[in-house]
């Protein structure tokens, strides 16, 4: 099959969280098993550093949006079998940050519409359209209103994010007619949303794990009320649990580990890691054998911050140590680091992004903390078991799906989830693994976790299936 990916964002060129991974992940596993897969993403400022050959340019042409023309360079690299189609307009893209500007809404429209247009200016052969989240979720729609409709799947991996722009603004940003909004298709909340769009536009939707699916139905988590919409959709919506890229997570071949392992050597390998892990933060005494908890993650409520600041008590109590790599809202950063200098001995924090770091906290770290108000599917507890560190998780989403709570069954157990409404389990959870820890009885769990499979082989299955499903319709 020839699949067209669009996203906002892909490993190994430009990453802001997990979307990132699984473009990446999917991608390579998609090519293993013999498909064609091009992936179309905006060229930023970080990623063009990354593209070896950088000026491959494929293809120039004027986007029109609404009564402006702007140019925009097609260029191309390939990576491990995958190609990649960089959208090159630096007056939307050349900038420090990924998302977060005033004028989101218009640059991934201008995304949008070029990716659209570059599928038929460049005569590319389609047989899926596969986008990925808002930035990406209406391109479907436009190619079909230039005139070719393809088989589309619209992966949501976070609801929260539903791209937002004024209905005064579609034929300004989208060339829509304003029919598109008063029918709608677009309509949501009064505004129009891209993601609304998409979800009632494609042929298929998806999300990254089966109980997120069942949230979203359910509506069980808020959004906005975008599980009414899904909900139209029902018969069309599936849950595919994200699986984890292994040439970039493998703690056997990890350049950031100080001591690579495996599940027969993880006891001096974490070891090492630890000390070094210890080191690097700047703990007095790094050779002290104490419970070390790690967290890599965007700071901002989804990812439930706020629930661990209520138990650095605990880890104090406990003689343990807390890690902290992230970045995020404004608020959250400055209440860690009013923490950190209140616990010197026992919390350290990262402010920033760096994959060095991140991969060194998988791998010395002996619990990581995920306490998410929701969490389509999460890759950090994944990648966490992988490396033998075991997660302490909300029961929400995939961390559902992917973590075996030691509280359900200690049989096979991977780890320890705690149900979301229920947050004085998680400050009890701190002194339960501490305990555990300090008795040494964490070798059976640590195993069971590094033995799962979480392959993109294996789930990558999934979505072929689906593609297929959706060309025999
Ligand atoms: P989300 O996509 O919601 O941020 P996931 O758990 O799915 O959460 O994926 C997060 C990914 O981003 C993981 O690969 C994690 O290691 C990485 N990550 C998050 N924050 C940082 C950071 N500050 N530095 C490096 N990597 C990070
Ligand atoms: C989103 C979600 C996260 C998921 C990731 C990749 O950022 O918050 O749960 O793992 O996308 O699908």
């Amino acid at each position: 099959m020839n699949i067209l990916f669009a996203a906002g964002e892909s490993s190994p060129f430009v990453k802001t969280g997990g979307l990132a991974d699984v473009v990446w992940g999917l991608s390579k596993a998609l090519v293993r098993k013999g498909h064609k897969v091009s992936v179309f993403l905006p060229f930023y400022r970080k990623g063009k550093e990354k593209v070896k050959d950088m000026y491959k340019w494929v293809d120039s042409f004027d986007v029109a949006q609404g009564w402006r023309m702007t140019h925009a360079n097609i260029i191309y690299d390939q990576k491990e079998g995958v190609d990649f189609y960089f959208v090159e307009c630096d007056q939307y893209f050349g900038r420090d940050g990924i998302y977060g500007y005033g004028d989101d809404a218009e640059r991934f429209s201008f995304f949008q519409l070029t990716v659209a247009k570059a599928v038929i200016h460049m005569g590319m052969k389609v047989d899926i359209i596969h986008v990925h989240d808002w930035q990406a979720a209406l391109i479907p729609l436009l190619c079909a209103h230039a005139g070719l409709k393809f088989r589309s799947l619209l992966t949501i991996h976070n609801p929260a994010f539903q791209g937002y722009l004024n209905p005064m603004s579609l034929g300004d940003l989208l060339n829509l007619p304003v029919v598109y909004y008063s029918d709608g298709l677009l309509k949501f909340n009064n505004m129009v949303s891209m993601l609304k769009g998409g979800i009632a536009t494609c042929d298929a939707i998806t999300t990254v794990s089966i109980t997120h699916a069942h949230e979203l139905l359910d509506n069980q988590t808020d959004f906005n009320g975008i599980g009414n919409v899904i909900r139209y959709r029902q018969s069309d919506m599936f849950g595919i649990v994200n699986g984890l890229d292994y040439d970039s997570f493998n703690p056997e071949t990890d350049k950031e580990l100080v001591q690579n392992y495996n599940v027969k050597t993880y006891k001096e390998g974490k070891k090492a890691n630890k000390v070094a892990l210890l080191t690097k933060m700047g703990f007095k005494n790094p050779e002290e054998d104490v419970p070390v908890f790690g967290l890599v993650s965007r700071l901002t409520s989804q990812k439930g911050i706020d629930r661990v600041l209520r138990i650095v008590p605990e880890i104090v109590k406990n003689k343990a140590k807390l890690i902290f790599l992230g970045q995020g809202e404004y608020m959250i950063e400055e209440e860690l680091k009013h923490l950190a200098k209140l616990y010197p001995e026992n919390l350290k924090i990262y402010m920033g992004y760096s994959e060095g770091l991140a991969n060194l906290i998988y791998g010395g770290s002996d619990f990581f903390l995920m306490p998410s108000k929701f969490e389509p599917c999460g890759l950090g507890q994944i990648i966490a078991m992988h490396y033998g560190t075991l997660p302490i998780v909300a029961k929400v989403g995939g961390l559902n799906d992917t973590v075996k709570s030691y509280y359900d069954s200690h049989e096979g157990a991977t780890g320890f989830a705690f149900a979301s409404w229920d947050e004085n389990c998680f400050d009890y959870s701190i002194g339960y693994v501490c305990n555990m820890f300090y008795k040494n009885k964490l070798n059976t769990l640590i195993k069971n976790a590094m033995k799962e499979d979480f392959s993109w082989d294996k789930q990558v299955e999934e979505y072929i299936k689906l593609y297929k499903m959706l060309l025999s319709r």
